[in-house]
């Protein structure tokens, strides 16, 4: 979809439309809310009888879909799985990764986690389980308020399951996410200056200035991350973006209710001026053949260190760390985030 472009489509269906974002939706009354909550870049929806009409207002995501290819299951043919201590992936050499090139002898590794197969409220049932009671996933499209849909267009559905758009990850099954197909995740990247004890800007060895970001480090494996997490059903990303920010970097679950209504206002006000640096699939270790990470991670910075750069911070709910990290290359972070920080930089023209 091009910066400016209009699409029309037709109320309650899906379109198909070339580049990157291939579909989207419309039922009569909620089909604005609809595609902006899972296309934050249309900029401007209309409504008109039967006809709805979306304008595009970024091209972010194709430059930024580059960067997830130019790692193609670097962690996601990581062994052991995370979370087991004994569950191996089957090889997948390099040049085998994509399904176009014939891999006879493969035989992925079948794994679901126990926690998954206990069917929490978040995880979609077992495929075999549905089939025989005559159900079937509604894949490559919204199904009821879950969105199945990929970032990077339509995934090929074999036998009622969905298959990796990005190739072999030696295991089958959808290892510890819930859904089947794309698990949707969003990402707040918040920057500010580096600064001295005189307020002006810290330059680094290239001669730039370095910008610092919130980042958190996640109790399920110690790693530091972006503090993003997963978007509930019907949820729309800027809500995720919110919601996670509040809960990781500033701990709102453990605050009393007066206290909380202050973080969501701070956060709301905070967070009214985004920039998408990424939308798309992330080399995630938890990614199957059948399951996989996409997110959409949003920039928001504060210039003069007056607004966002001022937050408190405390670690919460999945994160048991969190503080200001300089951008840098050399940093060592969970799944793709390096790679958004990256973006970050160079929006910015920050040293890297
Ligand atoms: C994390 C996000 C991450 C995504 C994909 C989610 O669980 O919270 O920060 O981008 O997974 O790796």
């Amino acid at each position: 979809m091009r910066e400016g472009r209009e699409l029309e489509g037709e109320a309650g269906k899906g379109r198909r439309e070339g580049g990157a974002f291939r579909y989207w939706y419309c039922t009569p009354n909620s089909v604005f809310s609809n595609i902006q909550s899972y296309f934050p870049f249309v900029q401007e929806t209309q409504y008109m009888g039967n006809k709805a009409t979306a304008v595009a207002k970024t091209v972010a995501t194709a430059q930024s879909n580059g960067i997830a290819m130019s790692k193609v299951h670097v962690k996601a043919r990581h062994s052991p799985y995370p979370r087991t201590e004994d569950v191996k992936r089957s090889t997948v050499p390099d040049d085998k990764v994509p399904w176009s090139v014939p891999f006879p002898d493969y035989k992925p590794v079948d794994y679901t986690s126990p926690g998954i197969l206990k069917g929490p409220v978040y995880a979609d049932a077992d495929i075999g389980q549905l089939k025989q009671k005559g159900i079937t996933l509604s894949f490559n499209t919204l199904d009821g308020k879950i969105n199945r849909c990929s970032h990077s267009g339509e995934y090929t559905v074999c036998d009622g399951i969905p298959r990796n758009p990005q190739g072999r990850t030696g295991l089958k099954g959808r290892g510890c996410l819930g859904r089947w197909g794309p698990n949707h995740a969003a990402d707040p990247i918040v920057t500010r200056w580096k600064r001295n004890e005189q307020n002006e800007v810290i330059k680094g060895s290239d001669g730039k200035p370095i910008l610092e970001f919130v980042s958190v480090q996640r109790k399920d494996n110690g790693q530091w991350a972006i503090p993003g997490g997963m978007v509930d059903a019907g949820e729309v990303i800027t809500a995720t973006l919110r919601r996670e920010f509040s809960e990781e970097a500033m701990n709102c679950l453990e605050k009393s209710q007066q206290e909380k209504d202050q973080i969501e206002e701070k956060v709301k006000k905070l967070f009214d001026n985004g920039v998408e640096v990424y939308r798309g699939y992330v080399d995630d270790p938890r990614n199957t053949d059948n399951a996989w990470m996409e997110t959409v991670a949003l920039n928001f910075h504060d210039p003069d260190g007056t607004s966002v750069g001022q937050v408190e911070l405390e670690a919460g709910d999945d994160a048991q760390g969190v503080k200001w990290t300089e951008l840098s290359g050399n940093l060592e972070l969970y799944a793709s985030h390096i790679d958004f920080l990256k973006t970050v930089a160079e929006r910015h023209n920050a040293s890297w």
